[in-house]
């Protein structure tokens, strides 16, 4: 029997778009589980839900707290965890780390940020039997100053590429590319054998992933890759607002939600 990860994998092959999405708790996770492939409970939660200036304020127990309430939601998606900054700064901890993510919120892998710079430290994770996704372009745990897209340069497209096939060497089973140029995206998804999940890269990867609250609307990004698909926020605010007027008149609760 296939296991869910050489699912994905084998999507890329049958030219089968990989649809992935976030998730920070159950409810969410819950609604989105039936037309995803994947769900990420990404670091992304820093700025969306504890509007953090950067996700490097993230931790370990936060990421595992979130990825509890996931899982209880997920039942046919592949549930990857992303391990926060500090968690794999040598082999031993990100093992350490890892292995208890993993075993706390049975999650079927873990997402680190960065290419050959962390290649020995993912080698080793798969040498474990870790299952590691990938994630090159920008890497919002090192990012400096403006976050710009990637693959401009010569030399940036050199190192994307060979990046990436670092990656792939090392064993992980699909890298998101995240903002990288078009041409350089198409690149990377032509010459390696597992599949590039896009955020702001192209529809030239082999699928897509997107923050769930700034495709709700939930957010306030403005951020050029992001398509909000509908506008949560004013649908909260006009529920919100015929709560208080029916408070206020006395209309809620009527008799039909009394006892
Ligand atoms: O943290 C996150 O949500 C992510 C995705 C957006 C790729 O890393």
């Amino acid at each position: 029997m296939l296991t869910k990860i050489s699912r994905l994998v084998l999507k890329k092959k049958n030219k089968s778009k990989i649809v992935c999405l976030t998730a920070y708790s159950k409810n969410i996770a819950e609604e989105i589980d039936n037309y995803t492939d994947l769900i990420l409970v990404g670091d992304s939660l820093g700025s969306v839900l504890y509007n953090f200036d950067t996700t490097r304020k993230v931790n370990l127990s936060m990421m595992i707290e979130h990825s509890k309430s996931v899982r209880k939601g997920v039942k046919k998606s592949l549930m990857i965890v992303d391990m926060p900054f500090n968690s794999y700064k040598s082999k031993s901890q990100a093992l350490k780390n890892c292995k208890k993510v993993m075993k706390e919120t049975k999650c079927d892998g873990i997402k680190l940020e960065g290419g050959r710079k962390i290649i020995e430290i993912i080698k080793y994770l798969t040498q474990f039997k870790i299952p590691v996704m990938g994630h090159i372009g920008i890497t919002p745990q090192t990012v400096r100053g403006k976050f710009r897209y990637k693959g401009k340069t010569d030399l940036e497209k050199k190192n994307l590429l060979k990046d990436s096939k670092s990656l792939e060497d090392a064993g992980v089973f699909a890298i998101v590319l995240e903002c990288i140029e078009k041409k350089v995206s198409k690149e990377i998804t032509k010459s390696i054998n597992i599949p590039t999940i896009g955020i702001g890269s192209s529809n030239f990867c082999d699928g897509q992933i997107l923050v769930t609250d700034d495709l709700l609307g939930l957010t306030n990004t403005k951020i050029k890759f992001v398509k909000k698909y509908t506008n949560l926020k004013s649908s909260v605010r006009n529920t919100v607002k015929k709560f208080k007027l029916d408070v206020k008149s006395g209309s809620y609760p009527s008799a039909k939600y009394s006892y």
